[in-house]
């Protein structure tokens, strides 16, 4: 959720820190700040607010050849100037950037106070700055290192000295950092989106790792301080796919997108011939295939609601028993762990806490734990069983889209394949696999009409709230529709099982509540339409999302407003369904003047519990 960047080089490090800034602003951006040591001192500037308010507002002739920068998202404290990042130590010599959570600070605080450490702010990482400035003689790596060696909780950070200005030295423990290799400078950052447009040669620090970066060297070593030469990984994104190109705002870049990255997800990984489909990297044998009994997915967020999806499809199309519960959940229920079961962890950026410590706790007990992760190279994919990754490209938007398609695809893509090893017939396997291949054609098809929501998010704009209904597979998109319109335009939205409604929620309707039917035309249509039937008498406006059919009319007759998506198998349909939903949230959003990539309070990885 915060972000990190760092430099050291022969370049101006300034320009080079407040560009990666700007790309990390997504993660998380209630204030922000940079640090360079300057002939012989820290020069510091921070600042509550966007980082176009801490640039616009920085001293004349700062430069420097290295630095460290941050974007933050209040946890311990208000998003103030002081709380702002770097934090920095009283003799003015340290300053450190941190991501993550201090558990045992307070008590820090009180040892540190004691010593005689006066606090500026009220964060937990300003104990970082002092515990390093009390180790610091002039070996900056050491210093670190006996700082760490107090830390309880999790961190990502870099640390910058004011009389080595040729040196940025990090560390990692459960907050993600990777370093950029480039020609006589190095870079680091919490995630490579802030250094993609120097490098794309980098290494992911493991918990426990500790780097020391100079222009034109770096050295890694581990939590026993062994030197360890980790792997240079080459970042497969192009520049372009974190940049908005033509598009107002990334969300609607990334809404135009899932043509491309819901094929790029199933390319390469269908058998049509034999109606089922090949995923690399799951690393289970035959014999562990078939001694799966159930599924259970732990997710958070617009995941979860993928991975609701997935749970229809695993136990209708494969019949494996398949649960899905929030990852923040069931990770203190003291689980109970099966050996017959197969897990899955789903997570978008691979970083989210929740995700992250519920797989941990299964691992623990003996479970085995597969991801489906869309970033390379995060922590859920590289400390999963196995797993697969989605393919979607960069997500920027704090409100995800492509990323819920290109989830969906993949679990769909397990499900023919362990469905295929079991029931499921050649023909049904073929004929899914087929229908998955028309998908992107009839994403683009909603796409070229959507105008038509643009013009409807405007009409039902002044709502003090909106429903979502939808059956069977069709629920879990009625609660992402919810979800993308709370988060971004902040009209509260329900999502609901249409039958759940008479069971409570009928009560808040009248002649001014919108309510958003996900209703394809499949074998729960008719009574999805009792439903509307419902919501009519008591003379709420119904907006239908649903198929065309040539002869019957009823959705039209009941509803106020219907959007039409093409057909295709029942179990693919929210691939399309969810399209106008997240269409229509962006247009209510951008209609109320809303901040869409940033919206309020969000942070698009929760790296915090
Ligand atoms: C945050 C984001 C959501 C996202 C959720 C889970 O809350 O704002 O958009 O769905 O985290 O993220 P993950 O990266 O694990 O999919």
């Amino acid at each position: 959720m915060c972000g990190i960047v760092g430099y050291v080089g022969e370049r101006d490090a300034l320009p080079i820190l407040l560009e990666g800034l700007k790309r990390l602003e997504y993660r998380g951006y209630d204030s922000s700040g940079v640090a360079l040591p300057v002939r012989g001192r820290l020069k510091v500037h921070k600042k509550a607010g966007k980082i176009r308010e801490m640039e616009r507002t920085l001293p004349q002739g700062l430069s420097g050849t290295s630095g460290i920068a941050h974007t933050r998202w209040a946890t311990h404290g208000a998003p103030t100037d002081l709380n702002a990042h770097p934090h920095v130590s009283n003799d003015g010599r340290i300053a450190v950037v941190h991501n993550g959570i201090i558990e045992n600070y307070a008590a820090l605080k009180t040892m540190l106070q004691q010593d005689g450490c006066v606090f500026a702010s009220e964060t937990d990482t300003e104990v970082f700055a002092h515990l390093i400035a009390k180790f610091y003689r002039d070996d900056l790596e050491s210093a670190v290192r006996n700082a760490i060696h107090y830390i309880k909780g999790t961190y990502g950070i870099a640390v910058v000295a004011s009389d080595r200005p040729d040196e940025v030295v990090c560390a990692r423990n459960g907050s993600p950092i990777v370093l950029g290799i480039g020609e006589k400078e190095m870079f680091v950052a919490s995630d490579v989106t802030a250094i993609i447009a120097h490098t794309q040669q980098v290494i992911y620090l493991a918990d426990g790792d500790v780097a020391v970066l100079h222009a034109d060297s770096y050295r890694t070593t581990n939590a026993d301080a062994e030197r360890v030469d980790k792997d240079v990984q080459e970042v497969d994104w192009r520049i372009e796919e974190i940049e908005k190109g033509d598009f107002p705002h990334f969300m609607l870049k990334e809404i135009h997108e899932q043509r491309e990255s819901i094929e790029r997800c199933f390319r390469g990984r269908v058998i049509p011939e034999f109606g089922t489909t090949r995923l690399g990297g799951l690393n289970l044998d035959r014999r562990e295939f078939f001694d799966i009994q159930r599924l259970k997915m732990l997710a958070c967020g617009t995941s979860f609601h993928a991975a609701l999806v997935a749970s229809y499809l695993f136990e209708n199309l494969a019949r494996v028993p398949c649960q899905v519960e929030v990852a923040s959940e069931f990770r203190y229920k003291n689980p109970i762990i099966d050996k017959n079961t197969l897990y899955f962890a789903i997570s978008q950026s691979g970083e989210t806490a929740d995700t992250l410590a519920a797989l941990r706790e299964i691992q623990r007990k003996g479970g085995r734990v597969l991801g489906v992760v869309n970033v390379v190279g995060s922590t859920i994919a590289r400390e999963s069983d196995g797993g697969i990754y989605i393919r979607s490209g960069p997500e920027i938007a704090v409100a995800s889209t492509k990323a819920f398609t290109s989830q969906i695809v993949a679990l769909f893509l397990f499900a023919v394949n362990i469905g295929r090893m079991r029931d499921m017939s050649p023909a049904l396997g073929r004929h899914l696999v087929e229908e998955l291949a028309a998908i992107p054609g009839k994403v683009g098809l909603i796409l070229e009409r959507a105008g038509e929501v643009e013009r409807l998010a405007r009409k039902y704009l002044d709502s003090r709230y909106v429903l979502f209904l939808g059956r069977g597979v069709s629920y879990p998109v009625a609660l992402e529709g919810a979800l993308k319109l709370k988060e971004i335009s902040y009209i509260h939205a329900e999502g609901l099982p249409a039958a759940e409604m008479k069971h409570g929620p009928i009560a808040l309707i009248n002649e001014e509540t919108p309510v958003v039917f996900v209703a394809p035309r499949d074998e729960l249509f008719e009574k999805t339409l009792s439903n509307m039937e419902e919501v009519r008498a008591r003379k709420g406006r119904i907006l239908a999302i649903t198929n065309e059919h040539p002869t019957d009319r009823r959705v039209e007759a009941l509803a106020e407003d219907v959007i039409y998506v093409p057909d295709t198998h029942e179990a693919l349909s929210p691939l399309l369904t969810v399209i106008p939903l997240q269409l229509f949230s962006y247009h209510a959003a951008v209609r109320l003047g809303r901040d869409v990539d940033q919206p309020r309070n969000l942070a698009k990885s929760v790296t915090v519990e």
